[in-house]
């Protein structure tokens, strides 16, 4: 029980791969607040571990929801060691033909979100020696035809969290996990056809050494490891890919 009585706000929490990073947290003893649009998926997760989840239904680009977070992760718990930026839009397609309005909608819940949330809820951060692990993609670090503007996006995420480990050490650890494909409900929210997902599927799965796509307790294995103290006190500024190799 690694994370025993630390208070981790998880955006994202109800499906996916923040599902899997609260479980995670949950189960090394942390408390977490779930963070989504959506209140029912996020409610089952407090239904299940009761006063250990404390519930948040807010869009994370709103004005007042970075507050809000953060006032409710105080009020549950009494305090805030972490925060996982892991909410995020994937929307593909080629620069031709994609909506250009797509460009602004993803960099509000990819980039711009978390570093509101940060700064909010810095004062609780530096007070605690706390954490931030952001959920970036190797579409951060790769080359990324037909999905350029989710690629930019993540790449500002990761100069984000290096120049941010810089500006808020010694008081603040900041990392990014950069996970290959998951199977979660993005991939059948991506504007692409069924051809066109096969086709992305195939390209991923030949372009991943390890030949199969991840499973998101695999990724909430490593926020786990970022966040405790014992094992990263001397790690930030890290991008880690937990990718099957695909980035080797
Ligand atoms: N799956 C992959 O292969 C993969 C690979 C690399 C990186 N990633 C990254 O991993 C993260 C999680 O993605 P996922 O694959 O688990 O997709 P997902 O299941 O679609 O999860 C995204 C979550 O974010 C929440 N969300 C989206 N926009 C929000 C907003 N404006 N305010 C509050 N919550 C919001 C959604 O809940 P509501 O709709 O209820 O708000 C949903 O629970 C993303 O940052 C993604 O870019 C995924």
């Amino acid at each position: 029980m690694a994370l025993t009585g630390r208070a981790v706000v998880v955006t994202g929490a109800a499906t996916g791969i923040g599902r899997g990073i609260a479980e995670s947290l949950l189960k090394a003893g942390a408390a977490v607040t779930a963070v989504g649009r959506r209140e029912e998926p996020l409610r089952d997760l407090a239904d299940r571990h009761g006063e250990a989840v404390t519930v948040v239904a807010a869009d994370i680009c709103a004005p007042g929801a970075p507050e809000r977070v953060v006032a409710a992760t105080t009020g549950a718990f009494g305090r805030l060691d972490a925060v996982v930026n892991n909410a995020g839009l994937a929307r593909f397609g080629r620069l031709e033909t994609i909506d250009p309005a797509l460009f602004d909608a993803m960099f509000a819940v990819n980039v711009r979100a978390p570093a509101d949330l940060i700064r909010c809820a810095l004062p609780h951060l530096r007070a605690r020696r706390g954490a931030v692990v952001n959920i970036s993609s190797v579409g951060g670090a790769l080359s990324m035809p037909g999905r350029s503007f989710y690629g930019a996006t993540k790449a500002a995420l990761n100069s984000l969290t290096r120049s941010l480990a810089r500006e808020l050490a010694p008081d603040v650890r900041v990392n990014a996990i950069m996970p290959g494909p998951v199977r979660t409900p993005m991939w059948s929210e991506t504007g692409l056809d069924e051809a066109g997902m096969r086709h992305l599927r195939d390209d991923l799965l030949s372009a991943t050494p390890m030949g199969r796509f991840g499973d998101e307790a695999e990724i909430g294995g490593w926020v786990c490891s970022l966040l405790d103290p014992e094992l990263s006190g001397w790690v930030t500024g890290a991008l880690i890919p937990v990718d099957g190799g695909r980035t080797a």
